[in-house]
Parts: C-alpha cells; sequence; structure tokens
C-alpha cells in the first residue's frame, strides 16, 4: 500500500509541476483534477472547478472562446473518447487586459486495462507569440515578393541542378521566358555557352567578391529569341548548413545605357575633330594667304617670260613645268582656303539632284569612268535645298573621284538623294564598292593633308576641304559606312521649309 501511496503521490507530483495548465476529465466531461497551473491561469480556486463539466467552466471562464460544445463530432473531448486517440483544437481568445491570443488544446485519452478511456488529459499551450511570428514572417515574406516582383531589376533564383525556381516580371521580361513556364529549361540556357559555368565557378573563388558571392560583372545573357542582350549582373549562392541549395542572380539590363555612353563617346571624338580641324584652318589660311601673292608673281612673270621666248627656244619646256606646277599650287592654296573658309559661300535655292548632274557632266568623260557603272538614285520629286551649288558640286566631284579611286578604276558608283522629312534634312550619299577605310585612317580622313594615296596622286586636301564647305553650308560630311566591300559617304543639308519653297516657286 505504501508503495501505492508513493507511487500516487510521485504522479501528482509530476502532474502539478507540467509547465502547461492541466486538466484531468471522465469520458463524461466531468473534472477530476486540475494543475497549479491551470488554477494560476482561470483565477479560481480548485473547489470551483473539480466535479463540474468542462462545458459550464469554458462557458463561465472563457465565455468569448468558441469551443464546439453543442457538437459532439466536434469536440475533441468526445473525438478523443470515440476513437481513442490524441485530439487538439486551435482557439483564439481575448485575455483579461483585451489583448488577443491563440492556445492549443491537446486531448489525450487514458486507457484503462480493458482498453476503454478512463480518462482523458487536457492540456493548453498559449501559441500567441508563435501565431505572432507565423504572421509577422507571413507578411515579410508578402513585403519581399512584392519587393522583388516590382523591382526593375531581373531577378531570378534556380534550385541546385539549376532549375529555375523563381523569376520576376523585369526577368520575364528580360530572358522573353514565362515563370510559370513548363519547358524543362535550365539556368545555363539563360546565356551564351559556357556563361553560366563561368559564373558558377566566379561564384565559389573565394577571392572574388567572397565565397558565394560575386560581384557586379558585365555579361551577355541570352533572350528566349536567340538574342544576347548585354547586361550588368550580381549573384548569390544560398547555402542551408552549409550546403549549397540555391543560386540568385539579379541582372541589369545595358542596352540603353550603352547606347548612351557610346553616342556620348561619338560626340566627344567629333568634337575633338572639329577643334583640330578648326586650329589646322587657322594655320592653313595663314600658309595659302601667304603664299597665295608669291604665286601670283610667280605666273605673271613665268608668262611674260615664255611670251618673250622665241619659239622652240630650249627653255620654253622648262617654263612650261614651272607654270604647270605654279597652277597645281595655286590648286593647292584655294582648296585649303576653301577648307579654312576664307571663301564666301553664295547661297542660292536650288535642286539638290542637280548637284549630281552637274557633277557627272564636268567628269564623266574621263577614262577614269571606263569601267565604272554609274547607278543615279534621285529623289522625286526633287529636293529643293539653299547652299553653294558651285562648292557642293566641288565637294561631290571630290567624293567621285576618291571613289574611283578606292575602286581602282573598276566597281559600282552610286549617287542617291534623299529626305528625312522627321529630321528636317535632305541627304546626298555616294557610295561605292572600294576596299574601304581602315580603322586607324578613320580619324584622319578630314585632316588636311592626309592621303594614302602615292606621291603626286593625291593632295590630302579633298575630304578637308568638303568638311569645311559643308560646314559653310550648314551642313555636314560623315562616313556613313565603310568595310572592305565599299564605303558610303554623307551629305547632309537642312531642308527648306515650306514657306520659302513657296516663295521660290512663284519667284521662278
Ligand atoms: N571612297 C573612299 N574609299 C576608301 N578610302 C577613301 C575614300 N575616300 C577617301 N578615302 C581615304 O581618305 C584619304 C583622304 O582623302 P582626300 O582628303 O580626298 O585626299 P586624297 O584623295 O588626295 O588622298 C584618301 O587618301 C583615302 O585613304
Ligand atoms: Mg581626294
Amino acid at each position: 500500500m505504501e508503495i501505492v501511496d508513493k507511487e500516487i503521490d510521485w504522479r501528482l507530483r509530476v502532474f502539478d509541476s507540467m509547465s502547461y495548465p492541466t486538466v484531468i476529465l471522465l469520458p463524461d466531461k466531468t473534472i477530476v483534477a486540475v494543475n497549479k497551473r491551470y488554477l494560476e491561469k482561470v483565477g479560481v480556486e480548485e473547489s470551483r472547478i473539480i466535479g463540474r463539466s468542462c462545458k459550464e467552466i469554458k462557458q463561465e471562464y472563457y465565455p468569448d472562446q468558441k469551443f464546439p460544445c453543442n457538437n459532439n463530432s466536434e469536440c475533441p473531448l468526445a473525438k478523443a473518447v470515440k476513437y481513442r486517440t490524441g485530439q487538439s483544437v486551435l482557439l483564439k481568445h481575448t485575455d483579461l487586459h483585451g489583448e488577443e491570443g491563440w492556445e492549443e488544446r491537446v486531448y489525450s485519452p487514458i486507457l484503462g486495462g480493458d482498453g476503454e478511456v478512463d480518462y482523458i488529459i487536457e492540456s493548453i499551450r498559449d501559441i500567441t507569440r508563435i501565431k505572432n511570428l507565423e504572421k509577422m514572417y507571413s507578411g515579410v515574406r508578402e513585403l519581399i515578393d512584392r519587393v522583388v516582383q516590382s523591382s526593375v531589376s531581373a531577378i531570378i533564383a534556380a534550385d541546385r541542378r539549376g532549375h529555375i525556381i523563381m523569376m520576376n516580371k523585369a526577368a520575364e521580361m528580360l530572358f522573353g521566358h514565362s515563370a510559370y513556364s513548363t519547358d524543362n529549361i535550365n539556368i545555363e540556357d539563360y546565356y551564351p555557352p559556357g556563361v553560366a559555368r563561368e559564373i558558377m565557378s566566379k561564384l565559389r573563388d573565394e577571392r572574388l567578391g567572397g565565397r558565394g558571392k560575386l560581384p557586379i560583372t558585365r555579361v551577355n545573357i541570352r533572350h528566349k529569341d536567340g538574342t544576347e542582350i548585354p547586361v550588368e549582373m550580381t549573384a548569390v549562392i544560398i547555402y542551408e548548413d552549409g550546403m549549397e541549395t540555391a543560386t540568385a542572380g539579379i541582372f541589369n539590363d545595358l542596352r540603353e545605357r550603352q547606347g548612351v555612353e557610346r553616342q556620348l563617346k561619338e560626340a566627344h571624338a567629333q568634337l575633338i575633330q572639329s577643334e583640330k580641324l578648326a586650329s589646322l584652318g587657322r594655320l592653313a589660311a595663314g600658309v595659302a594667304h601667304e603664299i597665295n601673292n608669291p604665286l601670283t608673281s610667280i605666273l605673271l612673270y613665268a608668262n611674260l617670260m615664255r611670251e618673250k621666248l622665241e619659239k622652240d627656244h630650249p627653255l620654253e619646256k622648262n617654263l612650261a613645268y614651272i607654270l604647270e606646277d605654279t597652277e597645281r599650287c595655286k590648286e593647292i592654296v584655294k582648296n585649303l582656303l576653301a577648307y579654312s573658309r576664307q571663301t564666301n559661300p553664295t547661297r542660292k535655292f536650288f535642286k539638290l539632284n542637280d548637284v549630281i548632274d552637274e557633277s557627272l557632266r564636268l567628269i564623266r568623260d574621263q577614262k577614269l569612268f571606263l569601267h565604272i557603272k554609274v547607278v543615279e538614285d534621285k529623289a522625286f520629286p526633287p529636293i529643293l535645298v539653299n547652299a553653294d551649288k558651285n562648292q557642293l558640286c566641288q565637294v561631290v566631284i571630290n567624293l567621285i573621284i576618291n571613289a574611283i579611286d578606292a575602286m581602282e578604276g573598276n566597281g559600282t558608283l552610286t549617287l542617291h538623294t534623299f529626305e528625312n522629312a522627321e529630321a528636317d534634312k535632305a541627304y546626298l550619299e555616294v557610295s561605292d564598292t572600294g576596299s574601304g577605310i581602315s580603322p586607324e585612317d578613320m580619324s584622319k580622313i578630314f585632316d588636311p593633308f592626309f592621303s594614302t594615296k602615292e606621291l603626286g596622286k593625291g593632295t590630302g586636301l579633298g575630304l578637308s576641304m568638303a568638311y569645311g564647305m559643308m560646314e559653310d553650308n550648314h551642313g555636314r560630311i560623315f562616313v556613313k559606312e565603310t568595310s572592305p566591300q565599299g564605303t558610303t559617304f554623307t551629305l547632309e543639308l537642312p531642308l527648306v521649309p515650306e514657306s520659302d519653297i513657296i516663295l521660290f516657286e512663284t519667284i521662278g
């Protein structure tokens, strides 16, 4: 008997020291015992609880909790009795201070020797903290989700085998794949061949941004349609217990930025070019002025001498050479002055197509054209411009001669006029099927005296003069394209405003 008593005593002590409020009930729902914790929680004396039914207690002390007391098929206690297995129920309540809380009540049946349920132990766990954490966690998750989805950067994550597990809208746009696509696409397909592997090995490299991190890197990614797109990216490996479980990457499309960078670079190069040409122009103008007068007197006196010489005089041939070369010098000086814009253009309205006609008429009969096919592609209706027609013809003649030189006398020369009303510009293009301009020469071709032609064949003044003349006429000259298959030079002029055209047509 002593042993039994001791045993009961031991069991009671365990029951009382349980850290959860606990109640022991009979299958008919009468309360037979409650532990200390329970009394503390409810705040009443044991005598007011023992012997009463749990329904009464609940109605008295937890009026706001919704126990399924009136429905035996839902009452967890009745279920524990019926099925002889543990049951649980989650309940929301408001405590004495009006704070909302959550409880989990677990009902465990205690079976007697006959296998029937003798007692039920109900223990109550306060899970308010867990519930609150859960709520906070799902709130944070939702926020992160929204941040990720609305990010302008493309974000994707892949599992260890490279299968996409998450991608945001920006990523769908950048890669052209859908986040919910059922195609079995691997992260490797999101890059040109080999790039994904390279990124993974950089990610694992401790020296680059630390283990599992890739600092900002420029790469090309591959869109679904096969095009490669330059991006700036960072990436991370996600570890769980030291094991790689996933990778995530953030991508920013560089196309727009690269376009702007390129334009800036071009604008800068153009600025340098015009500064260079302007200073060379001043120098050239100075030299030309100084030389012009002596040249005129050389020509004058050499001509006088020739008149004085008797016919067939042995020196006559020498004098002819002097005159010829002096003329050549005068021509150079004239071009230099044109380049440095020391000549005054006389601007008039005329049809841009006229420049093609007149330039060709002036040089077409030359031997040079023997094996050249000339294609004229003239705008209709003709485009009106306001410029110095003679200067434009000189420019075009220079371009034609350069084109024929580049084709070494054999090929197709195309002359094309057109307009771009949106840009308010008229264009005249001279294209050849010649050998093209090398990248090293591109920055120098408009410099005075730059020529790749053999001595005596080129003065290197044609393009620099053209450059100056086009500026004088409020236009420009540039190389539209050049390759070993040929070159196109473009002359650009402002379109004449509609009102001026009407004026021109009435005057004639
Ligand atoms: N259509 C063209 N195709 C290839 N190269 C060209 C063409 N036009 C000009 N060039 C290059 O530009 C240089 C400068 O041209 P230019 O100023 O007219 O001088 P030049 O014709 O006297 O050499 C040429 O020597 C040549 O190298
Ligand atoms: Mg030339």
